[in-house]
């Protein structure tokens, strides 16, 4: 069951379900979150049916056959199709995922899409991630250094640009922290995984000079100690990045320049 912030007083309803598209013999089911701020009510669930013979093989192209063949009402988020922009996270059957990158056959049975769980809805499938994008940049997600800047480049060893990756590859979609109960019951304070992944990311790179102050600021009972290494973070990065690794090497670090 997807854990979704719900309009006050609301549940999820049966909602339309859609015409078949006529002649198609090989039709695929698609149950899909509607609200939107401007209807209000409760949420429901619409079904379409979608032709497979001529559509993609990514749960985004069914998406954007949906709204164009049949829905042009249905919104989501969407724009590289290839993993890049982090644009198009969704709940799928289940998992938090990039729509893109997600292939039809993954699913069985009938596709269920809801929004990112526990974000409040913009419309649809889009999640309001203001608060997401608010933690983010509270990390100093840049290169800090307090030396002058040297006449061509910040230079770095190929063994410490090493060290970057697995964490560099991050594309901001959400789906991490969206998938941990400690951010879901603690989002205001707990940064939750994306954040605290780019926080250890600055904090490794060899280049960068505010490796004590970004400390500092993680040392704090809910930024960083709220992560409980439920790893829900890790199994559902459609990247295969760990942030419960990252956020567990920050913890060493805080320990090792205690003692
Ligand atoms: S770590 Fe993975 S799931 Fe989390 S925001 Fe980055 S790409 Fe998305
Ligand atoms: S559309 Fe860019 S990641 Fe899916």
């Amino acid at each position: 069951m997807v854990q979704l912030t719900l309009p006050k007083n609301s549940r999820i309803t049966t909602g339309k379900t859609w015409p078949k598209p006529e002649g198609a013999t090989n039709l695929r089911t698609f149950r899909i979150y509607r609200w939107s701020q401007e209807e209000g009510g409760n949420p429901r669930l619409d079904t379409y049916f979608v032709d497979m013979d001529t559509c993609g093989p990514m749960v985004l192209d069914a998406l954007i056959k949906i709204k164009n063949e049949i829905d042009p009402t249905l919104t989501f988020r969407r724009s590289c199709r290839e993993g890049i922009c982090g644009s198009c996270a969704m709940n799928i059957g289940g998992i938090n995922t990039l729509a893109c990158i997600y292939g039809m056959d993954e699913v069985k049975g009938d596709v269920t899409i809801y929004p990112l769980p526990h974000m409040p809805v913009v419309r649809d499938l889009i999640p309001d991630l203001t608060h997401f994008y608010a933690q983010h940049a509270s990390v100093m997600p840049w290169l800090e250094t307090k030396t002058n800047r040297p006449k061509e480049e910040w230079r770095q060893s190929i063994e410490d640009r090493r060290k970057l990756d697995g964490l560099y590859e991050c594309v901001m979609c959400a789906s991490c922290s969206t998938a941990c109960p400690s951010y879901w019951w603690n989002g205001d304070k707990y940064l939750g995984p994306a954040a605290l992944l780019h926080a250890y990311r600055w904090i490794i790179d060899s280049r960068d000079e505010a490796t004590g102050e970004r400390l500092d600021d993680l040392e704090d009972p809910f930024k960083l100690y709220r992560c409980h290494a439920i790893m829900n973070c890790a199994k559902t990065c459609p990247k295969g990045l760990n942030p419960a690794k990252a956020i567990s090497e920050i913890k060493h670090l805080l320990v090792e320049r205690a003692v």
